[in-house]
């Protein structure tokens, strides 16, 4: 039976290339989304790949969410914690809100979507995680210290996880994409944006599914020894 994957903000961006490409390897996946009904609906008929609404931020409505994932598909051996939001401000202006959402959502998401599966791969002594963290996590970035922080912390949790898990054999892994051509990245000024591509040695944008291959290459079986490694995909725009 096919392995079944969880991919949080999978419906769109990296983390819908990141369902299609490992539905097309043969995972049963499930893409979660927090709020944008309409491009789900059209993500599963697309695709066929499942969705499920839930917002990472809040631990009871993940482990609700999980519950109903695992009940129709059976028990989550891959998880692909991707969901992720900005709301960059220099940091003189950056509201306490602005730095509580975003660590809420990216960074206690992480918790909240792995947390409540932990238990069930320990048990079954097999599981993947791969965390999507960013090159702004490695490199920080004006007018992200809330966004930075949680890329950052990131590295932490996948370090931390793959020490606990690994006689259980759960593999923790982080990927830090570079800027990559979605909704996120459009959203930055263009001017900026040009000034962004300017920097990066590839001279473009990462594409989603640059990143999806290497999700891919993590949550194989035989990739059972790689864990607690960062991987960076961005273009050689920086090396840590
Ligand atoms: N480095 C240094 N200075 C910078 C800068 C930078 N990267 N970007 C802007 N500035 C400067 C501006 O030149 C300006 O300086 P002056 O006041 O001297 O003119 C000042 O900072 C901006 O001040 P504003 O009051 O105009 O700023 P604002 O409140 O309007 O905020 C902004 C603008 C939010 C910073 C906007 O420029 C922006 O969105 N920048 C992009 C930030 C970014 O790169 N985010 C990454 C998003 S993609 C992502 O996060 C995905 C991923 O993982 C890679």
């Amino acid at each position: 039976m096919s392995r079944v994957a969880l991919v949080t903000g999978g419906s769109r961006g990296i983390g819908a290339a990141i369902s299609k490409e490992l539905a097309a390897s043969g995972y049963t996946v499930a893409a979660t989304y927090a709020g944008n009904d309409e491009a789900a609906a059209a993500f599963t008929s697309e695709t066929g790949i499942k969705t499920y609404k839930w917002n990472v931020a809040d631990y009871d409505e993940s482990k609700a969410g999980i519950g109903k994932v695992e009940a129709d598909l059976g028990p989550v051996e891959v998880i692909v914690a991707n969901a992720g939001i900005t709301r960059d401000a220099p940091f003189h202006k950056m509201t306490p809100e602005q730095w509580h959402q975003v660590i809420d959502t990216n960074l206690t998401g992480v918790f909240n979507t792995v947390h409540p599966i932990w238990p069930g791969m320990r048990e079954r002594k097999f599981g993947r995680i791969v965390v999507i963290s960013s090159i702004n996590g490695q490199k920080g970035q004006f007018a992200q210290v809330n966004y930075a922080a949680t890329k950052a912390g990131d590295l932490g949790i996948v370090k931390s996880l793959a020490q606990e898990g690994a006689r259980a054999g759960i593999t923790a892994n982080a990927i830090c994409p570079g800027y990559i051509g979605t909704d996120m990245v459009m959203a930055v000024p263009e001017k900026v944006r040009e000034s962004i591509i300017a920097q990066i040695p590839a001279g473009r944008l990462g594409e989603p599914e640059e990143i999806a291959r290497a999700v891919k290459f993590l949550v194989a079986d035989d990739a059972s020894f790689i864990n607690g490694s960062t991987i960076s995909a961005n273009g050689a725009q920086f090396f840590v």
